[in-house]
């Protein structure tokens, strides 16, 4: 186990930069997750410190270990992949082995570190099997038993759960987590899932368009979101953006679907803002600032629903942009009884779970 820091690395492909300077110090056993949209860099970044793919620039320690400019296979790290690829024509058990024995590991300590793993991931039953025998599941823990028995300084995962089906990814998404407390390895994981992210992570690091947007742990992520890249990314469904305005005076107010609200907490100059508010802090029913809706639609989770709303007038804001097709809103409440489209709803909420981001650069000014 080791600590890993990653000091300015960038990575251009021709004209192309993918990776703007990236510094990230990871903790020795810490669980660290990238996540960002499709293309954001996440794959590039991993397989730098992995050593499949040199950077343009920076420097990368594991431990006390410069490892800039090592081959992969003397950077004492274990890489799983999206695809596992297991060997089809070897048993589980000559898989799990089969660095080790590359590497001419005696075969008695092969076999204890195989025998430990397999223990560790519940396959020791399936030692003698072949990976077509395996579920998906099984097959993946495989492959992560190939990484354990490395007894690496640092495991690093990219998408390693996306094949799998919904149910078996939330499942081994718990394993991994277990599996980490147990035996503590430095484990650097990508993901484009917000979910798997904040459930996994002890850190998150967040990456849009090869940028560091945010670097937290989950909760600060939610509570305090540098930015409307990072409010908007993180929770589900997200949260609703508006313009507004603020007019100043002695107790500055801004005007959120067609009522003043005055703004305690934060301070921020006259003029436009865009205010952001969270499904779930939307409730039904009168309360510190209401309102009428008539919904568009909803829908029905059980004990909760999701109306949506017209914002009527003030557009939603996407991504930092305005988008015509996204301006309709959602409050998520509690409510098992019967709701329907077209018939007026009162929705309320609180001023102090209202968040503003400065309407030029995106940055959160306060909540
Ligand atoms: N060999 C390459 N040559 C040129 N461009 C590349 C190469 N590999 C990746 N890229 C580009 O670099 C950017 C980052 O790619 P990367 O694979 O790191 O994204 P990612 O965040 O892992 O995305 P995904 O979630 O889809 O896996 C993308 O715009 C991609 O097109
Ligand atoms: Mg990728």
């Amino acid at each position: 186990m080791a600590k890993i820091s990653i000091r300015n690395v960038h990575k251009n492909y021709g004209a192309l930069n993918v990776l703007k300077p990236f510094s990230l110090e990871i903790e020795d056993g810490e669980f660290v997750v990238l996540v960002g949209p499709s293309g954001c860099g996440k794959s590039t970044m991993l397989k730098i410190l992995a050593g499949l793919e040199p950077a343009s620039g920076g420097s990368i320690m594991i431990g006390d270990r410069d490892v800039t400019d090592l081959a992969p296979g003397d950077r004492d790290i274990a890489m799983v992949f999206q695809n596992y690829a297991l060997y089809p024509h070897l048993t589980v058990r000559q898989n799990i082995g089969f660095g080790l024995k590359m590497r001419g590991t005696a075969k008695a300590e092969m076999d204890r570190r195989i025998d430990d793993a397999a223990r560790i991931l519940e396959v020791t039953n399936y030692l003698d099997r072949r990976p077509k025998e395996l579920s998906g599941g099984q097959r993946q823990r495989v492959a992560l038993g190939r990484a354990i028995v490395r007894q690496p300084q640092a495991f690093l995962m990219d998408e390693p759960l996306s094949n799998l089906d919904a149910k078996l990814r939330v499942h081994m998404r718990a394993e991994i987590g277990a599996l980490h407390r147990r035996i503590g390895v430095t484990t650097v994981y990508v993901t484009h899932d917000q979910i798997e992210a904040m459930t996994m992570a002890q850190r998150v690091v967040i990456m849009r368009d090869g940028e560091i947007q945010q670097i937290a742990p989950p909760d600060t992520l939610f509570q305090k979101p540098d930015n409307l890249f990072v409010a908007g990314f993180i929770g589900s469904p997200g949260m609703n953006f508006m313009t507004s305005e603020v007019v100043g005076g002695n107790t500055p107010h801004t005007r959120i679907f067609g009522q003043d609200v005055p703004l305690h907490g934060v301070r921020p100059p006259p003029g436009n803002v865009i205010a952001g508010l969270r499904p779930e802090h939307l409730a039904l029913g009168a309360g510190p600032v209401s309102f009428k809706v008539n919904p568009t639609l909803v829908e029905s989770l059980g004990s909760e629903k999701y109306i949506y709303f017209d914002s009527g007038g003030q557009k939603r804001m996407r991504d930092h942009a305005e988008d015509e097709t996204t301006k309709s809103m959602i409050a998520r409440v509690d409510h098992s009884g019967r709701l329907d489209a077209g018939e007026e709803v009162t929705l309320s909420f609180d001023p102090a779970e209202l968040y503003l981001f400065d309407a030029e650069t995106g940055k959160a000014i306060g909540k």
